[in-house]
């Protein structure tokens, strides 16, 4: 098998990035293939935290080459930002580790005033975007006036720059946005263009080459399956294929590459969103707190990019079971079992019942708008910590039967489980 696919199973910030790193130190490349700096993928080795936006987790091994794909929106300003904090912790960023594709686009600055002034004439409908440009980004590839990767090896690039600026200050005024400088902007990105060539590839045709040769690659999903803008809960997603079969058209690979892929779900053990949007297990008040935490431990419920409190609840089955179907999951992981120790009873939504009866299903996918209340069952829960835990045999029998009982309403059996945001905190299934 060459090919594996690292994907959210909720509405990300699952802990792929520690899952990322498990994967990693068995595989030759880490490729990501859709959305930006909107994500936050978090590696904790030791008392060193990397926490990495556009670069896949992956390049913290050394033997790894990372690859940013064609589906990708890249700001060059973080992107530059995050290769600098990596060489300073040490790790070798060069031409030949990291290679961007040159169909990828480029986020610029009025990809992000325009993120901030739409989300403002949304008022009360906001998404609750992170305010990176994705979207306006997104738009702009889809109309086909995108500014690419690739562009930035043309002479008229400045131009190109030029020409998106002056039409995203027209859309900026009817906003009634302050306009941006565009002499300035080209100046800066002309500075980029020249950063950028040497990492530029034709992504596409390395990781088939690399494929071909027996190289295992794994791929990084970004946000997650919720999130997705086909088939996540519209309007309130990214705007991005974030599931695993965007992994293909997002890094240019054929559907030959997908003949023996993995697929694996990150599942937090319980269920978190970030901005707007229906979240029918959302808990609040003290149990919120007890999930989310106060926000002084790196792993409590904050946003990675945005430090926003995320709303928390209880796993969703019905949605677990829906992801795992859409993205062709395997096999879990499940992460951040140890914040669950402690309570008395934890709850897990197995069906939604509606009008019209009671469904494991729903009849029109996570955005259907008819109103439906979640099932629960209540399982009991464990006093022990687990966080020492390494072996499946000596996590507690309630854990276990908890870990079981999400497998069963996904379909397919958890991998393994994080205990902890330590490298090594991670029990695989015996
Ligand atoms: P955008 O991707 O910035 O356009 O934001 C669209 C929606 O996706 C908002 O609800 C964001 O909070 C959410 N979102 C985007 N990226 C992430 C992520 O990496 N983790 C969790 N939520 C995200």
């Amino acid at each position: 098998m060459t090919l594996q696919v690292i994907v959210g199973a909720q509405w990300g910030d699952e802990g792929k990035g520690r899952i990322v790193d498990w994967f990693a130190e068995q595989a030759d490349f880490s490729a990501r293939y859709n959305g930006g700096d909107n994500a936050g993928h978090t590696v904790t080795v030791g008392s060193r935290i990397f926490k990495l936006h556009l670069i896949p987790s992956g390049i913290i091994h050394p033997q790894i080459i990372a690859i940013l794909g064609n589906g990708m929106v890249v700001n060059p300003t973080t992107l530059f930002e995050e290769m600098d904090f990596l060489r300073q912790a040490g790790i070798s960023v060069t031409p030949e580790r990291l290679r961007i594709s040159y169909a990828a686009h480029l986020i610029t600055p009025a990809h992000q005033a325009l993120d901030r002034a739409l989300e403002a004439q949304r008022g009360k409908g906001s998404i609750g975007t992170t305010g990176r440009g994705i979207g306006p980004a997104y738009t702009d590839k889809a109309t086909r006036r995108g500014v690419r990767v690739g562009d930035s090896l043309a002479p008229d690039f400045c131009d190109r720059i030029e020409d998106h600026i002056t039409e995203s200050n027209r859309t900026l005024r009817m906003l009634g946005a302050p306009e941006l400088d565009s002499a300035e902007i080209c100046d800066q990105y002309r500075k980029v263009a020249a950063r950028l060539e040497p990492y530029i590839a034709d992504t596409s045709l390395e990781l088939h080459t690399a494929l071909q040769a027996g190289k295992k690659v794994l791929v990084e999903g970004a946000q997650g399956t919720l999130l997705d803008i086909d088939l996540g809960t519209y309007p309130f997603v990214t705007s991005s294929n974030t599931t695993a079969p965007g992994a293909l058209t997002g890094l240019g690979l054929g559907l030959d590459a997908a003949r023996d892929a993995r697929v694996i779900g990150v599942v937090k053990a319980f269920q978190t969103r970030v901005g707007s949007g229906p979240f029918p297990t959302e808990v609040f008040d003290d149990l919120a707190l007890r999930l989310r935490g106060t926000g002084e431990h790196p792993w409590d419920e904050y946003g990675t990019t945005t430090g926003r409190p995320r709303r928390v609840g209880w796993l969703d089955g019905v949605l677990l079971r829906y992801a795992t179907r859409i993205n062709g999951i395997h096999e879990l992981a499940v992460t951040k079992l140890d914040i669950l120790s402690g309570l008395e009873s934890i709850k897990l939504c197995r069906a939604y019942r509606g009008q019209d009866g009671e469904f494991t299903d729903l009849p029109f996918g996570p955005a259907d708008p008819r109103r439906y209340e979640p099932v629960f069952e209540e399982l009991p829960g464990w006093s022990e910590n687990v966080s020492d835990v390494r072996e499946w045999n000596d996590l507690p029998k309630a854990a276990q039967t908890y870990l079981d009982r999400l497998a069963s309403l996904a379909g397919v059996p958890v991998r393994l489980v994080s205990v902890g945001a330590e490298r090594e905190q991670i029990v695989p299934h015996s």
